[in-house]
């Protein structure tokens, strides 16, 4: 069995990662070897997940002298809210855990974004592993600490900072997960390249065939390295107060746009996608990126299957009201994420004007 392990370095926050194949079967042991105590837990995880995998993760725990309780949501984003949240409360406490009992999070990012809060949050606080099944849960949402449910009126409004004690992340799991969503999950990988690694743009444009046939070497590898590099970025900017901010690229149009649409016709990373291409526009204009660097960019997100081209007629008011609800907003400017060169990132101030010209 192949699999790395780093860490995440946090001071005495600082937790291990590993990535690999077949590690759902290590759970038990790993768990024990991050200094979790046996006994009590829960396994929080949606229906499509806990069908396919919830049966040989309690097992395994339970052979290593876990009690866990399954705790399962309904799938999908509805379920990221304050009423699942006081669903799943209780259900922690029908199963008398104390403050030693761990919660696993079993599952893409709403899982994890749920869960994490629920563990933050119950009894002041329990331990947390994370098992990311989706592809944009191993990539990026299991490490970083971002924890939330959703309001009606936005995303992840209500959230806290929690760090997990473990995150094992089994790519075999990406087997089963729907190709949209799989393909979704590589706008943020594309997104490690632009912004801090040339060399993982090359390789990518290499190995995406395979990937897309989600042969498990190259799977391995794409995740161990968007880890390590959402690693280093929040090692050194926990909270979000500078380097963490190019983590954002793509974000500020994609966000515009999911939300301008009512969240209904792109998934998040296809939204980024479309942002990432726009962006790297108004780099070339404002930033120097070189114009082939910003069109290989955008032949990568293609070849990821991702759009690339704001839908037509879509710079409407609906547009701009959305933009100006950018926590980043600063008068009738925002902070925006640019290149300079594919692989290195810098924030610049722009005008709604200067941004729209380029849309
Ligand atoms: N905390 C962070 O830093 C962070 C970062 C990015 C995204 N997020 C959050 O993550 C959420 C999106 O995550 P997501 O895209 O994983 O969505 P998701 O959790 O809804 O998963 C997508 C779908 O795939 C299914 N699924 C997951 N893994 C599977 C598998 N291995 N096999 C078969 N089906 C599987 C799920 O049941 C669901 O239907 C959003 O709420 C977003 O806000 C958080
Ligand atoms: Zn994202």
């Amino acid at each position: 069995m192949k699999s790395a392990q780093f860490l995440v370095e946090l001071g005495r926050n600082s937790y291990p990662v590993q990535v690999g194949r077949g590690l759902l079967e290590d759970i038990g042991e790993s768990a024990r070897d991050a200094g979790l105590s046996a006994g009590r837990c829960a396994v929080i995880t949606d229906a499509n997940v806990g069908r396919l995998y919830a049966t040989p993760v309690l097992k395994n725990l339970q052979d290593h002298g876990f009690r866990p309780q399954l705790v399962e949501i309904a799938p999908g984003e509805v379920s990221k809210s304050l009423a699942t949240l006081d669903w799943v409360y209780h259900r922690l406490a029908d199963t008398e855990l104390d403050r030693d009992s761990a919660i696993f999070a079993l599952g893409g990012g709403v899982v994890g974004d749920l869960a994490g809060f629920a563990a933050a949050t119950y009894l002041r606080g329990l331990p947390l592993v994370q098992m990311p099944t989706s592809m944009v849960a191993q990539v990026d949402s299991a490490l970083g600490g971002k924890t939330a449910v959703n309001l009606d009126r936005a995303k992840n409004l209500i959230g806290a900072f929690y760090q997990p004690r473990l995150v094992l992340v089994d790519v075999v799991m990406l087997a089963s997960l729907p190709e949209r969503e799989f393909r979704e999950g590589l706008a943020e990988v594309i997104k490690y390249g632009a912004i801090m690694d040339a060399p993982l743009i090359e390789w990518l444009e290499e190995q995406m065939p395979a990937i897309l046939a989600r042969d498990l070497d190259p799977l391995s590898e794409l995740v161990e390295r968007s880890l390590r590099h959402k690693a280093v970025v929040v090692s050194r900017d926990e909270r979000e107060g500078g380097l963490r901010k190019i983590l954002n690229f793509g974000h500020t149009l994609g966000h515009a746009l999911e939300a301008s649409t009512s969240f209904g016709n792109y998934l998040h990373g296809e939204a980024v996608a479309i942002g990432m291409s726009a962006a790297a526009r108004l780099s070339t204009r404002h930033c120097g990126l070189r114009l082939e660097d910003a069109e290989r960019l955008r032949r990568l997100l293609t070849a990821a299957g991702l759009g690339t081209e704001l839908p037509k007629g879509w710079l409407s008011g609906e547009f701009i009201s959305a933009l100006r609800l950018d926590k980043k907003r600063q008068g009738d400017s925002l902070e925006f994420v640019l290149l300079d060169r594919l692989g290195h990132a810098l924030t610049r101030k722009l005008s709604f004007d200067q941004i729209i010209e380029v849309t």
